[in-house]
């Protein structure tokens, strides 16, 4: 009797799952759980930016302390989403766009999605740190739900917690500049490919709608493309 193999099983899911993301990178989109993943991840990163200035303006006390749970609760569900974001992207390609051949433009555009990827995990991951060697700090939940272990900084000599704290805090400051310089960057860019290029590259990452056509730019003729791309450095 032929024993079942779970990697040959694994292989076919991967397979049914491609092909179902495929109709929509066909169609020059992202499939709705890139879309998903994009927006929600967005979403709560601009959180985090949001609720990290409201804590610093609360006085030190309970609140603070509950506000500093808060972030970093919230910042581990960032880092579990960025690894089913990332092994989802790792099977399903991005969909092809008016973007990808303007040299770079395309080339500065991957490499901010590399460093966006990074800060996804870059942050939770030294925020987890400092969290840790703070004196243990108090025990986590994924978004207040599942349980998260700390760090075992509370062990080590209190040299070494100090240590890992200054630079686990460094990395986070560091990461949080670059995702100030990244994020305009990032989103001017894809307002620019949308309401002055006319490309096509803002409607990938956007809902299918039955209206979907009102959401469309007129598109400039081929000739008129290429001539502004050319003028774009491309
Ligand atoms: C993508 C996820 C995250 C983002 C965007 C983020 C962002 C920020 C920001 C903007 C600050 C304020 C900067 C400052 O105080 O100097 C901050 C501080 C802090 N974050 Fe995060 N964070 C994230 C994840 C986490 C996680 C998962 C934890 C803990 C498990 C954490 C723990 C902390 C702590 C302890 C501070 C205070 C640092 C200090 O006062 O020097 N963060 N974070
Ligand atoms: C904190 C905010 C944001 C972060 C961290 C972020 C991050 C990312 C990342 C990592 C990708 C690559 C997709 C992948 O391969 O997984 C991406 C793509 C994209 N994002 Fe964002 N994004 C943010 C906000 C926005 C906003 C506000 C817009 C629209 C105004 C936008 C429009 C796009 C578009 C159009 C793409 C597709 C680019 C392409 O395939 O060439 N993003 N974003």
């Amino acid at each position: 009797m032929a024993i079942p193999c779970p990697g040959t099983a694994g292989i076919d899911v991967i397979r049914a799952i491609q092909r179902w993301a495929e109709r929509h990178t066909a169609e020059r989109r992202y499939s709705p759980v890139g879309q998903i993943f994009h927006w929600t991840m967005a979403a709560l990163v601009m959180f985090q930016f949001g609720w990290a200035w409201h804590m610093q303006r609360v006085d030190v006390g309970a609140e603070k302390l509950a506000g500093y749970q808060v972030h970093a609760e919230v910042g581990l569900l960032i880092l579990l989403l960025a690894i089913g974001r990332l092994l989802w992207r790792l099977i399903i390609p991005a969909p092809l766009n008016d973007a990808d051949d303007l040299g770079w433009q395309t080339k500065a555009a991957r490499f901010t999605h590399y460093l966006f990827y990074l800060c996804f995990f870059g942050l939770p991951l030294s925020g987890w740190a400092m969290w840790s060697a703070l004196g243990g700090g108090e025990p986590l939940r994924v978004a207040g739900i599942i349980p998260w272990p700390n760090m075992p900084f509370h062990a080590v000599p209190v040299s070494i917690q100090w240590f890992v704290l200054t630079w686990a805090e460094s990395i986070h400051v560091a990461l949080i500049i670059l995702l100030i310089i990244l994020i305009p960057l990032h989103v001017g860019a894809a307002l620019k490919h949308h309401f002055w290029s006319r490309h096509d590259v803002l409607r990938g990452m956007l809902p299918e709608l039955p209206e979907d056509a009102a959401l469309e730019v007129p598109r400039k003729s081929l000739q008129e493309r290429e001539s502004q791309d050319r003028k774009d450095g491309g």
